[in-house]
């Protein structure tokens, strides 16, 4: 079928965490919010048509999640989206992508271990090394041809005396899809090291460039500790109905993850709703997420086209993959609080900051671009209202 991403949906008062608690983090209400990453698309017709079936049977007991047709879902997702085989087994059921990776941070290291990750990032994978008293070690990705690189030499040192590797594949936020040699060489480095990968997937299906998306398990023959997170939740905006799997080809660990979720957490009934999302959604709705995809591609080519014109200081390519803009405002003559001060008051835009993701994310913007095309033209025009009172004035104060 065909699916109308143009239409501006109203997610004011439904408790919406980007549109109704904006406030939150930008200090203001009544901005207009490119913040958050979900987008502001309905969801595809055949899981709201499930959803609305099961809802009408009025009774939502505890689910169990597993079995073959959850299970299946995943591993057919997998094999006809990005050509990988996995084994049923190693499916598990998790509430959450962040949920998952903190789990398997605890499960694969010891306290006060050492954990590497890229810089920048997506914020939370900071936190969750810190706040499980893991030694966080940033590596800095170098700035190159407008795009993001990993500096080898560098991240080996690093990976030295580390247990672990935290990868955001494809990356939050600069957008990158790491190449099969990249992908090769990080793994061979881990292995040589004994530092074991945990891949957060959650980014694999908006592809917007001409580079694929390879998941981490594509090189099971390579190194066998490696270890699978994702969630459905954001290529088709179901994160409010809860549900998301990781994939773990070892079965101590397997085990250990089963173990803590149903004997420690008793997270033993999935959420009903979260289930058909991931059921449905990986079998019934590549049409929705190839139209979005080819949807999204155009939004980033709206943003490169405005900023090219309009904002000569600021450059922008579109990502790899994911619907989010990392914008480049390192030749902006203000600072990032003077930016945002504009942003807020002058343009009422809500943009999130790039120190957010650490400081090499500095002078950064990231936008969500996740949105229909008037939206996003809105935001763009007051992301220019914004420079262009600062460039009159000064500063705001
Ligand atoms: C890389 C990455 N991982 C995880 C999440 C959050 O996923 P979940 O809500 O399933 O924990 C996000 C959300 O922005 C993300 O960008």
């Amino acid at each position: 079928m065909n699916y109308n991403f143009d239409e501006m949906n109203d997610r004011l008062g439904t408790y919406c965490t980007q549109w109704d608690y904006i406030e939150d983090r930008f200090g203001e209400k009544d901005l207009l919010p490119f913040s958050i990453s979900d987008t502001d698309f309905k969801i595809p017709k055949p899981i709201s048509d499930k959803i609305q079936e099961v809802a009408k049977h009025e009774i939502y007991g505890y689910t169990r999640w597993n079995h073959h047709d959850f299970k299946s879902s995943i591993t057919g997702f997998f094999k006809r989206r990005f050509d990988t085989d996995m084994e049923e087994d190693w499916v598990l059921y998790s509430p959450s992508v962040m949920y998952s990776v903190s789990l398997l941070i605890r499960l694969l290291s010891e306290p006060k271990d050492k954990v590497v990750t890229f810089n920048p990032m997506y914020d939370s994978f900071f936190t969750v090394i810190e706040d499980n008293d893991r030694i966080l070690v940033s590596h800095d990705l170098k700035h190159e041809n407008g795009s993001f690189a990993i500096d080898f030499e560098e991240l080996e040192e690093q990976l030295e005396d580390a247990s672990l590797f935290l990868l955001c594949s494809p990356h939050n936020p600069c957008g990158r899809i790491w190449s099969d040699e990249e992908l090769r060489m990080l793994i061979s480095l881990c292995r040589k090291h004994g530092v074991k990968i945990i891949s957060d997937e959650i980014h694999m299906d908006i592809q917007i460039g001409k580079r694929r998306h390879t998941p981490i398990l594509k090189y099971l023959d390579e190194y066998d500790q490696l270890y699978l997170a994702s969630s459905c939740s954001k290529t088709l905006n179901v994160p409010g109905l809860i549900g998301s799997y990781v994939i773990l080809p070892d079965k101590t660990i397997r085990d250990r993850f089963l173990f803590q979720t149903r004997k420690k957490d008793f997270l033993n009934s999935v959420s009903i709703f979260g289930m058909y999302a991931t059921m449905v959604g990986y079998t019934k709705c590549d049409d929705y997420i190839d139209q979005m995809v080819e949807y999204l591609r155009e939004n980033m080519r709206i943003v490169e086209a405005f900023i090219a014109k309009e904002l000569p200081d600021l450059s922008f390519q579109a990502p790899d993959a994911t619907y989010l803009a990392w914008i480049d405002a390192r030749r902006v003559p203000f600072t990032s609080e003077q930016m945002q001060d504009a942003l807020v008051h002058v343009g009422k835009v809500a943009i999130m900051k790039g120190e957010t993701y650490g400081e090499n994310g500095e002078k950064y913007l990231r936008m969500n671009c996740g949105c229909p095309k008037e939206k996003l033209i809105d935001g763009l025009q007051r992301l220019k209202k914004a420079m262009d009172f600062l460039y009159s004035k000064g500063t705001m104060r």
